[in-house]
């Protein structure tokens, strides 16, 4: 049976699918699938192991024909559950692995952008640094400060434990409760998004969202890009809506946004929120196991359709 893997992955993921005895159609090179050649090289595939950047619909699954797609990642907002649901095409991730990996970086973009990291860094090597000075790029003090967890899953109770433990108050909004989306963003000194990109999510932080955080605080996204309107956001950092923002996915990666780019107070990163050795390996791992289970017709251990 063949399988494509739309990107080079941990050599633990590969051994497993060769082991199982799969044939293996392996896109090397950098950058993202294009549209054309991911059609072209899943004709023939009853497997597709695929990352959160590649778009899997109807005319992808028909393309194979496919029978298991295997994501890459815990979100599956890039593939088309019903029309998978529609053609009995199986459909996988691999949440928990990657969860500790992503709350690290969460607290790595906040305290970047609270006691500002690339500021301090930039500002050395332009050869600012006459005089340690008391009035020198002061940031936000984490002790005591509220943070606001929008989505309280895996990954936003993982980012909780962690600020408790810089002394943080922490308050959630998520759909099985905590406080009100509009408390939350008038309120909190820090708003991170760890909710899966749905219809209900989709640009969730809008012009008005922004402008009710208050004018201090900050904005943390390591969920998905398209939470977000980028465009208004960087409106809001740019006219001081808001004090800053630590953003590691974007809504048409690996595209930025240009207004996002040129927003000043942003520290942007390229999706590195499960990039880590372990993460990477254990993600590796998962995605090649549930393909292999869901190939052999037993039940993956993790199936969302
Ligand atoms: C990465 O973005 C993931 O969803 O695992």
């Amino acid at each position: 049976m063949r399988v494509l893997i739309t990107q080079s992955i941990d050599p633990g993921g590969l051994a497993l699918l060769e082991a199982a005895g799969l044939e293996l159609t392996l896109r090397e090179g950098e950058e993202a699938i294009s549209r054309e050649a991911l059609l072209a090289r899943v004709a023939g595939c009853e497997g597709l192991l695929c990352m959160p950047t590649d778009t899997i619909d109807a005319e992808v699954m028909d393309a194979g024909p496919l029978r298991v797609v295997s994501g890459h990642a815990v979100g599956v907002d890039n593939i088309d559950l019903e029309a998978a649901r529609e053609r009995g095409v199986i459909v996988t991730n691999t949440p928990g692995v990657l969860t500790e990996a992503t709350a690290d970086l969460t607290l790595a973009l906040l305290l970047a952008c609270a006691r500002r990291v690339l500021e301090g860094d930039a500002l050395i090597r332009a050869g600012g640094f006459k005089a340690w000075r008391p009035t020198m790029l002061r940031g936000m003090d984490l002790y005591g400060a509220r943070l606001g967890i929008v989505g309280m899953g895996r990954i936003g109770s993982a980012v909780a434990s962690r600020a408790q433990v810089f002394g943080m108050e922490v308050v959630h909004h998520s759909r099985s409760g905590g406080i009100s989306l509009s408390e939350l963003l008038e309120t909190a000194d820090v708003v991170s998004l760890h909710c899966p990109l749905t219809p209900a999510t989709r640009h969730l932080m809008g012009e008005p969202e922004l402008r009710t955080m208050k004018s201090t605080a900050l904005l943390i996204n390591t969920a998905r890009g398209a939470i977000v309107d980028e465009p208004v956001l960087a409106r809001a950092l740019s006219e001081g809506w808001i004090a800053g923002a630590g953003i590691d996915v974007f809504e048409h990666e690996p595209a930025v946004h240009p207004d996002l780019l040129a927003a000043p107070n942003a520290v942007l990163l390229p999706h590195l929120g499960s990039a880590t050795w372990r993460a990477r390996r254990r993600m590796a791992e998962l995605a090649a196991r549930n393909l292999i289970e869901a190939l052999a017709d037993r039940e993956p251990t993790h199936r969302v359709a």
